[in-house]
């Protein structure tokens, strides 16, 4: 059991395109402004081992050759700790990395220099209701709040993002996240890449404008379907290469972006080999010719470039998949393309919305095969000539049309990052053949294990529901009432189960489910028939072996899950981490009792 020395620390945060780690000094703002107050104090009975200021400010980075770019960025700074703690990202939006370790109590200073409110979630981690960042303890302009809790979740990659009422996805787009690294004991005895062999690597996807300058999302079909931008931006930086050694890494990636879903291969078909999910380590390394990666979702990878040779490179990329997309891969007349419309005669409200999406779907679809000849089209085309149809939509329609704008539409392929070989180095790291002992729940452990908790997804008037209901900051219905200490069966039903409904029509998308609290268990997958086809596109790089906190709930799909409710009660959310479904209301609250 060693601490990794911070020499390698160093080497590697550089080579991840860190910087060099900040010195400790006071809180400069603590007392800068007389009337700022913390909509929460420090306790003096929390004895904090870690000590750490967080301030939110707009600053700029330089993302881009030229003019840098504006951002919303967490500026952290260690107040007390080991000095490994906290590493800064220069030249990236993104917040310093915490280093923290499971058992450590830390205390978070966090000031809101922002020209709006703010809240910060801990996203992976199990905390009380009061430090887990829910939108009811936003902060306004000026405040700030200060957390503290004691690490309980095992050795793990998570995140830190704004959590903010309604601004969410907009936050996080301009920059308001990081990373959290946790270790424990149990890691460390483990023989693994450690230093500058265990690397982070954030997938977002961004746009700019000729000035090199953020746009968000541009009309309500973008905010519909969620953001896809134009541009991968990795670790903060554009055209993404990592540099590597003919020897084992250990790579922990996160999709840091809005609503972009990733199926991540290798180029060359070199299989994945996943050590970790979510929560936690995997049992045993699982091996997949590819990974799925919704939004939220972490994996860390064994990627061994032994036996490569110098001077090659590996691309890592999206590779193809279907479904993603409304009514893609839908027969005419068939199956869900006479539902969805006979839906939205119903509940579309017969103006806007209905008419724009029925055109979009003519428009591109032609009544029957338009998941072909969508796809077809997308491959073909110019972007511009894409972009150009879409906006042709939008005039027509009210900007419902269902086609993407991005050059990079959801499914399609295209490059993430790049590896070059670039030196050799002999070492003997095998792959180990057992990480963690997972402790597989069973149904017949849950309260509930006959009667599980069903949330229905389901889209009315383009917005989204969760059992027929939008977000209620303080509210929890029957069903999303939970006995503290207590195991529960819930599913997601996204269009699954089309009968009896009568919550809006079936959503068509693609849909990450998020819990708060505690990591989760998968244990049952489901797909309606007429899916299937657009589902096995996708279905194999599930990894559901282990601890999760975000699913990826595909089209016409239903999944079950087993989840605790330990130690805290109260208000714990669950929502689609699609940002722009979240900011739009697809969330609600558990309530623990
Ligand atoms: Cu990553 Cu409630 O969020
Ligand atoms: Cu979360
Ligand atoms: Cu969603």
């Amino acid at each position: 059991m060693s601490e990794t020395p911070s020499i390698d620390r160093r080497k590697f945060l550089q080579l991840a395109g860190f910087g060099a780690l900040t010195a400790a000094t006071g809180p400069k703002w603590l007392f800068a402004a007389p009337n700022a107050r913390y909509a929460r104090d420090a306790s003096p009975d929390f004895q904090a081992d870690v000590e750490i200021e967080i301030n939110a400010v707009v600053t700029e980075s330089p993302i881009l050759p030229g003019k840098p770019t504006r951002v919303w960025k967490y500026e952290s700074k260690l107040l007390k700790g080991p000095d490994h703690t906290i590493a800064q990202l220069p030249g990236t939006h993104l917040g310093a990395v915490f280093f923290l370790e499971k058992g450590q109590k830390v205390r978070f200073y966090f000031k809101n220099d922002l020209p709006e409110s703010n809240i910060i979630h801990w996203h992976g981690l199990h905390v009380p209701q009061n430090m887990d960042g829910h939108p009811m303890y936003d902060v306004p302009a000026g405040s700030g709040y200060v957390y503290e809790f004691r690490v309980d979740n095992p050795a793990g990659t998570y995140m830190y993002h704004a959590h903010t009422h309604e601004k969410t996805g907009q936050q996080v787009y301009k920059g308001l996240a990081g990373l959290i690294i946790v270790s424990d004991p149990d890691e460390k005895a483990l023989n693994l890449p450690r230093g500058e062999f265990d690397l982070p690597i954030v997938l977002q996807d961004r746009n700019f404008d000729a000035d090199n300058q953020l746009v968000y999302v541009q009309n309500m079909r973008d905010r519909h379907m969620g953001f896809l931008g134009d541009e991968m931006i990795i670790n903060g930086k554009r055209h993404f290469v990592l540099p590597v050694a003919t020897r084992p890494y250990r790579l922990r990636v996160l999709n840091g972006s809005n609503s972009r879903i990733y199926k991540l291969g290798w180029d060359d078909g070199t299989p994945l080999t996943v050590i970790a999910t979510d929560g936690h380590f995997l049992e045993k390394p699982v091996t997949r010719p590819f990974v799925m990666l919704a939004p939220g979702e972490r994996i860390e990878l064994w990627a061994d470039f032994s036996g490569r040779k110098v001077g090659s490179e590996m691309v890592m990329k999206s590779l193809p998949f279907s479904g993603a997309m409304p009514g893609h891969g839908e027969g005419g007349g068939g199956g869900m393309g006479g539902g969805m419309m006979g839906g939205m005669m119903n509940h579309g409200g017969g103006g806007g919305m209905g008419g724009g999406m029925m055109g979009g779907m003519m428009n591109h679809g032609g009544g029957g095969g338009m998941g072909a000849g969508m796809m077809g089209g997308m491959n073909h085309q110019t972007e511009n000539t894409s972009k150009q149809e879409a906006k042709a939509d939008e005039g027509e329609h009210g900007g419902m049309g269902m086609m993407s704008t991005s050059k990079m539409p959801q499914g399609s392929e295209y490059a993430l990052f790049k590896v070059h070989i670039m030196r050799e180095e002999n070492v003997s790291l095998p792959l180990p053949q057992r990480f963690s002992t997972v402790e597989r729940y069973e149904r017949a452990q849950a309260e509930n294990a006959n009667n599980p908790r069903s949330i229905k997804i389901s889209m009315m008037r383009m917005n989204w529901l969760l059992n027929g209901k939008e977000f209620e900051m303080m509210a929890a219905s029957p069903e999303e009432t939970v006995k503290m200490n207590t195991m529960q069966v819930i599913e997601f039903d996204n269009g699954y189960t089309q009968a009896g409904m009568g919550m809006g029509m079936m959503s068509g998308l693609p849909h990450p489910m998020h819990l708060h609290g505690q990591q989760f268990q998968i244990i049952e997958r489901v797909i309606r028939e007429d899916r299937r086809k657009d589902y096995e596109t996708v279905s194999k790089g599930f990894i559901d072996e282990g601890w999760k906190d975000v699913v990826l709930v595909m089209p016409g799909e239903k999944v079950t899950l087993l989840k605790r409710f330990d130690d805290y009660k109260g208000l714990f959310l669950y929502h689609c981490h699609n940002l722009e479904h979240e900011e739009m209301g697809m969330m609600r609250n558990f309530n623990v009792v």
